[in-house]
């Protein structure tokens, strides 16, 4: 009888209790919102910038990854103007669509679409892709890092 006296809370220690209690579920919330946070960090940008600083870039700019990305480029083939927003648009937060076979394109916003910039190999495969449909020419380790920047920066933006 003695033991289950030492479980018995006394009736002035309730709100000791409710509080110890409600810090509980406040610790539980915290690592929900941090394991959400986790959730929208992408995995391939971060060590991609490390590349490309290892392979010489210096150190990375939003305003100019905004300009690149923003930059219309004339294609001599088709004689039209091309870039970036072409098929992505300009906010991050929302879905672009293809510009030739007007498919829609998830956001680039890792807070919208967690898949986002979750493999440095899909990155890459993308950036040769669009960087040949839009610059017709690759893109150097600097403007990759620059526009990574730049889509990080605009995250939230809505
Ligand atoms: C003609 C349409 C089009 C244009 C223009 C375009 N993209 Fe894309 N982009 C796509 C498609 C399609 C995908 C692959 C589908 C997807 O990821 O939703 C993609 C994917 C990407 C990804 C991969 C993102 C990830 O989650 O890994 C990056 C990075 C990217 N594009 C950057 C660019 C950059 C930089 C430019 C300009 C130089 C550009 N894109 C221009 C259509 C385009």
């Amino acid at each position: 009888m003695r033991q289950q006296a030492a479980f018995k809370i006394k009736p002035s220690l309730y709100p000791v209790f409710n509080m110890v209690n409600n810090r509980h579920i406040s610790l539980i919330l915290l690592s929900a919102l941090l394991y959400s946070q986790a959730g929208a960090a992408s995995d391939a940008i971060e060590p991609l910038k490390a590349r490309y600083q290892k392979l010489g870039a210096l150190p990375f700019d939003v305003d100019r990854g905004r300009q690149l990305w923003n930059r219309k480029v004339l294609h001599n083939r088709s004689g039209k103007m091309r870039s970036c927003s072409n098929c992505h648009g300009t906010t991050f937060t929302k879905p672009g669509r293809h510009i030739r076979t007007r498919k829609v394109i998830k956001p680039l916003s890792v807070a919208i679409e967690p898949s986002r910039f979750n493999s440095m190999k899909k990155v890459e495969k993308w950036f040769k892709r669009n960087c040949k449909w839009t610059f017709s020419r690759p893109c150097s380790p600097q403007e990759k890092g620059d526009i990574l920047t730049f889509i990080q920066f605009e995250t939230w933006r809505k």
